[in-house]
């Protein structure tokens, strides 16, 4: 495995690949990998010859007050995770590298960045969408996968990469969840034994929901009221919404298209967002 710093050497890397005609795959993550990033590195080694995964936390998709500078990190952990997992070249440019001085253009998404994380996180889907088409452009992957724990992301990425020609396939990945089916993430590791008890109450609200539409429950407003009821332990409720799974506009009922129920909420002082797609039969 190659850890690269700067693009002008991932380049040279990756150009031996592209002459052997290999399929390559990219991970993009901001690192303190857990079992959901390696879900979609396993999935990368499924499909592609050569898997790049790049770590880094990028500013522009920070709000002023969120978390970035104490943002987990642990690179050396995350090295030995992507070696096991057969990652070919980790990337891992500084700040400068992606952000040189008089940077000024930015990639602007449009209706689908408003809702749900985007009307509490203003800016946020502008940050993750500049980022990922630089790493795009710098990559050039051939297929790149995410995970459905960020829906709205994933939304955001496929109209991108559909709205600017990007010649790369997005793979959307499954959300990993521990034992009890917490969704794992990065920031779960902000959360004391406590908070994490109460952080249940998210996938449980989610869950049970799922449940009744599975059983038959077709009305949004319904299916919102049985996981509003689950959702009583989270300190402060972001939002809860069940949105069309295309358009991220609120769902009609009777559900009769695929649907995503999608919560963000703090427990204690930690954010933590999560969904579930409803998927009339
Ligand atoms: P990060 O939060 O590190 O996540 C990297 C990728 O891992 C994203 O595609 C995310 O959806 C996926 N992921 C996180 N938790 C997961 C889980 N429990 N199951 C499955 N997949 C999971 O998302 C970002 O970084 C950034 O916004 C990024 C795309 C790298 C741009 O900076």
């Amino acid at each position: 495995m190659q850890t690269i710093m700067t693009v002008a050497e991932l380049r040279r890397a990756l150009a031996e690949a592209r002459r052997a005609d290999k399929r390559v795959g990219f991970v993009p993550t901001m690192g303190y990998l857990h079992d959901g990033h390696l879900a979609l590195i396993d999935a990368s080694r499924a499909q592609c010859d050569v898997t790049v995964v790049s770590i880094f936390v990028n500013p522009t998709q920070f709000g002023p007050s969120e978390d970035l500078s104490t943002y987990p990190r642990d690179f050396q952990r995350d090295e030995k995770l992507c070696r096991d997992a057969g990652v070919a070249i980790v990337f891992a440019p500084g700040a400068e590298e992606i952000y040189p001085a008089q940077f000024e253009t930015f990639v602007e998404p449009g209706e689908l960045a408003k809702p749900l994380c985007g009307a509490f996180r203003p800016g946020h889907f502008r940050g993750v969408a500049t980022v990922v088409s630089k790493l795009f452009n710098m990559v050039q992957p051939d297929v790149a996968f995410f995970g459905q724990k960020d829906f709205q992301q994933c939304a955001v990425v496929r109209r991108m990469a559909i709205d600017l020609n990007l010649p790369i396939e997005i793979v959307t990945v499954p959300t990993v969840r521990e034992a009890d089916r917490l969704a794992m993430s990065s920031r779960n590791r902000y959360l004391n034994e406590e908070d994490r008890g109460r952080a249940l109450a998210i996938s449980r609200a989610l869950f049970g929901a799922a449940e009744e539409f599975r059983l038959g429950e077709r009305n949004v407003d319904k299916l919102i009221a049985i996981a509003k009821t689950a959702l009583e332990t989270v300190d402060r409720l972001q939002y809860l919404e069940l949105v069309d799974g295309d358009t991220l506009k609120p769902a009609v009922s009777p559900l009769h298209r695929p649907a995503a129920l999608c919560v963000a909420a703090y427990v204690g002082s930690t954010r933590l967002i999560d969904n579930v797609i409803l998927q009339p039969t």
